[in-house]
């Protein structure tokens, strides 16, 4: 452990998807300054995310981002302790804006610069100051749920992750989004899929269960899609759109919460399931996972929605933790379009000269 000052300011960048967002952290977690761009309306003509357009618009704006958190948290440059930047996994544009952007202020400031992993970023946010009750202590169960990655992890230490599943095909997010489309609703169709599926009858439709009731919590979201294109094949009043949508919900929710039973069982001395990501968001699925938790004497967190969904908090706060752990990157650490958890271990322990 090292020593770093509570009062240490660090600035997060996030670019490796289709937010653009900057933060500004003390070091004792207190967020001092956040902001999110979200490009949306730029891709949703395409029905999904277009990396070129994706990596303009963080170019765009990511500097003037900077400048304005940095406002906020009534600083400067020269102010920060050390600048953590998403190198990892995403798009390679994007993450090419961010990283580049955060070692060009690393280096004009000569201070540390950290290249964080998305995914640990993510399940790391937990430990972040009265996000849960109590400080969280390894090791926990993460269930991240988002349009791209579907997985459960145990998070062991920081940059010590072990992924006990995934999904073999869709992400949770994609099932959502592509079955929202296949009922006519706008992209990205979750949140609008669960407003549809208010007062639906889950039982109507007898929609499988994908993976249900296996070994192991790898998950599979492809067959579930291909059920609801074949309902909605047949013709569809109002009602039964509704009675679709809320029988889709009911049986992702229902595999979640099958696959986390497993997970824990994989995971003896989880101190609590934590579940992250835009799908955490749907009031079903998080119904589902307290009913787990709960059952297995756990507690169920769930950082608020705005920490859930893509952010730079996040990244900041993983860039604190790395920092109390003794780690930084040099600024020769390329971008990684595929990082994938596991690998972070040994990645960490090179750059940090020694942890192990
Ligand atoms: O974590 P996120 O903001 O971005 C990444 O994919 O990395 O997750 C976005 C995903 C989309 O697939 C979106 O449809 C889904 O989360 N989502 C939801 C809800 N809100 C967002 N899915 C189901 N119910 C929701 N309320
Ligand atoms: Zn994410």
């Amino acid at each position: 452990m090292t020593a770093l000052p509570d009062s240490a300011l660090v600035l997060g960048l996030e670019s490796s998807c289709d937010e653009t967002a900057a933060a500004v952290l003390r070091a004792d977690g207190t967020i001092l300054a956040e902001a999110v761009l979200s490009q949306l309306e730029d891709h949703a003509p395409y029905g999904g995310v277009v990396p070129e357009i994706a990596a303009r618009a963080h170019l765009a704006h990511l500097p003037a981002l900077v400048r304005r958190v940095l406002e906020q948290a009534g600083t400067t440059p020269a102010g920060l302790s050390a600048v953590a930047a998403t190198a990892g996994p995403g798009l390679i544009g994007g993450l090419i804006v961010g990283a580049t952007l955060g070692k060009g202020i690393a280096l004009a400031q000569g201070i540390p610069y950290l290249a964080i992993n998305h995914l640990e970023a993510h399940a790391l946010t937990p430990r972040l100051p009265g996000v849960a009750s109590h400080p969280l202590a390894f090791p926990y169960l993460l269930l991240l749920l988002s349009g791209g990655h579907c997985q459960c992890v145990a998070v062991e230490d920081v940059g010590h992750h072990r992924r006990l599943g995934s999904t073999l095909d869709d992400a949770v997010g994609e099932a959502f989004d592509k079955s929202a489309k296949l009922l006519g609703l706008p992209w990205p169709g979750g949140p609008h899929l669960e407003r549809l599926a208010q007062g639906g009858d889950p039982a109507r439709f007898p929609l499988p269960r994908p993976m249900f009731g296996r070994p192991g919590c790898d998950f599979s979201f492809s067959g579930l899609k291909t059920a609801v294109a074949q309902a909605v094949a047949k013709g569809l009043d109002d009602m039964g759109r509704r009675d679709l949508a809320a029988s889709f919900q009911a049986s992702v929710a229902a595999v979640l919460a099958d696959r986390a039973r497993n997970a824990l069982a994989m995971l003896p001395g989880a101190t609590a399931l934590v579940v992250a990501g835009g799908v955490a968001a749907n009031a079903g699925v998080r119904a589902a996972l307290a009913g787990v938790a709960q059952k297995a004497g756990l507690p169920l967190v769930a950082p608020p929605i705005r920490l859930c969904t893509d952010n730079a908090v996040m990244v900041a706060w993983a860039g604190i933790e790395r920092l109390k752990a003794g780690m930084a990157d040099g600024l020769d650490h390329a971008p990684r379009p595929r990082w994938p958890l596991d690998q972070l271990r040994q990645a960490g322990a090179e750059q940090a000269g020694g942890r192990p």
